[in-house]
């Protein structure tokens, strides 16, 4: 068969509260042109972002029933810890309350002031995380990810050439690690290669620096591999995700994306002094080691979780399903990062309103416009998300439709593609934005602009 169907049956609803265009705008202007600030009960179709808002499976929640919620030692502690293991090969696990928690912990260890920190591209709460410690984060993305419309496979890789003349530039000494981030969220939900991997190891391994993953993504990154890489499609995707860890030496993972939950994250240590200081600042801060700032629920349905998302049939569907609203948006003209991602379909903002320069927020005009239109609920990825005082501009002005695991049908993303369309068709009457406050980090979250 040539369709390829959800892999599950649904036994649970949640309605959706329709509105009609006129509610939309005064909810708009209400919410200070910024999604981040609108009731989730006003949002049709929620695209916002696939993290932690995926749908747990009947499994999980019997997780969540079965859970021991004792301080120390649980058994839901165990079985998180055994999952983890399995899936990663890595002995040492620390539970976070999410991705940005493990960060925190790992650049306080590791980062602070002279440091410079490479990566692919860093993740808004990374490079904050990065910078709060004092430190400077540095992307290093390979040349092809600036470029929208170019399909090179694996457009999530990290420039190894670019990563040697940092070295050499800034001295291996002020490096206190090399991060992935698989699949690259900020550059278009793009997977990283096996072999761009390894090479890093190597580059890693003769400069003496620690290889860590941002993994939120893992198993989306292995499929791609599985998919697109010479010699990987009869690999189980397990040995895949396997390799790609055994490669590294830690990594922050937010559990909201591939854990498929609704809250958790995980820090993976080979170093045990440093997993012991990683520890102690977890009960400073998160809570105790058997624990870290989640319930005893929340790790049953990590510990699950971990398990469903490698499983070949669950990824066909998920990637399959985002292919098929990119391949949808590109037939009705509308310009997107292309291949396709994992977790999400990047409009490409600049060239779908080429009227509107970067500082006119091109990106946040169209995630507006698609609220307006259908009652769409996506996010800026560009001058708004990385752009303020003295910081350069960034590559790209893109618009995320990120798509939450299990949630949505086809006629969601049919409705989705139809909405997107509508917008395309009058682009040349959107108009740009200009912001009338934010705070001084992390603005996207909570701005609010008018429309000039
Ligand atoms: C690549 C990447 N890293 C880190 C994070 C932060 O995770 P969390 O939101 O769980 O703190 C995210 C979240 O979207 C992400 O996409």
């Amino acid at each position: 068969m040539k369709t390829i169907i959800e892999p599950f049956r649904i036994k649970s609803v949640e309605p959706i509260r329709m509105t009609d265009a006129a509610e939309r705008d005064r909810i708009l202007r209400r919410a200070g042109f910024n999604p981040f600030l609108i009731h989730a009960e006003d949002v049709l179709i929620d695209l916002l972002t696939d993290s932690g808002t995926g749908s747990m499976s009947a499994q999980q929640w019997a997780g969540v029933m079965r859970a021991d919620e004792s301080y120390a030692g649980a058994a839901s502690f165990y079985r998180f810890q055994e999952s983890l293991q399995a899936i990663t090969g890595f002995a040492q696990v620390l539970p976070t309350h999410q991705g940005r928690a493990s960060e925190r912990i790992l650049f306080e260890l590791m980062g602070g002031p002279g440091k410079v920190v490479p990566n692919n591209a860093h993740f808004d709460t990374t490079r904050a995380n990065v910078e709060h410690s004092g430190a400077e984060a540095r992307n290093l993305p390979i040349p092809e990810a600036a470029l929208p419309a170019d399909r090179h496979p694996f457009k999530g890789n990290l420039d190894v050439a670019a990563l040697e003349t940092l070295i050499a530039e800034v001295g291996a000494a002020r490096i206190p690690l090399v991060m992935v981030t698989i699949t690259n969220n900020s550059g278009g939900g793009q997977p990283v290669s096996l072999a761009n991997l390894r090479a890093l190891r190597a580059v890693c391994d003769r400069h003496g620096l620690p290889l860590f993953l941002d993994a939120c993504r893992f198993a989306e990154n292995a499929w791609f591999i599985k998919q697109r890489e010479e010699g990987q499609a009869h690999r189980p995707v397990r040995d895949i995700v396997r390799e790609i860890f055994d490669l590294a030496d830690g990594a922050t993972i937010s559990a909201k994306k591939d854990g498929l939950v609704n809250i958790g994250g995980v820090l993976l240590l080979r170093d045990p002094d440093l997993f012991r200081r990683a520890s102690e600042l977890l009960i400073l801060t998160e809570g105790y080691v058997t624990y870290g700032g989640l319930a005893g629920r929340d790790l049953e349905a990590m510990a699950q979780g971990f398990q469903e998302v490698v499983e070949e049939d669950y990824l066909a569907y998920r990637i399959r399903s985002t292919a098929y609203l990119g391949e949808k948006l590109l037939a009705a003209g509308i310009p997107i990062v292309e291949p396709p991602g994992g977790h999400a379909i990047y409009i490409d903002a600049a060239a779908f309103c080429p009227q509107l320069p970067p500082e006119q927020f091109p990106g946040q005009a169209l995630v507006c416009a698609l609220y307006r239109q259908g009652g769409l609920r996506a996010c800026e990825i560009g001058s708004v998300m990385f752009g303020g005082e003295g910081r350069p501009a960034p590559a790209m002005e893109l618009v995320r439709l990120a798509i939450p695991r299990r949630v949505y049908t086809q006629s969601h993303m049919d409705y989705v593609a139809e909405c997107a369309a509508e917008v395309f068709a009058e682009r040349r009457r959107l108009r740009g934005l200009r912001i009338v406050e934010a705070p001084a980090v992390l603005r996207h979250f909570t701005a609010r602009f008018a429309e000039l």
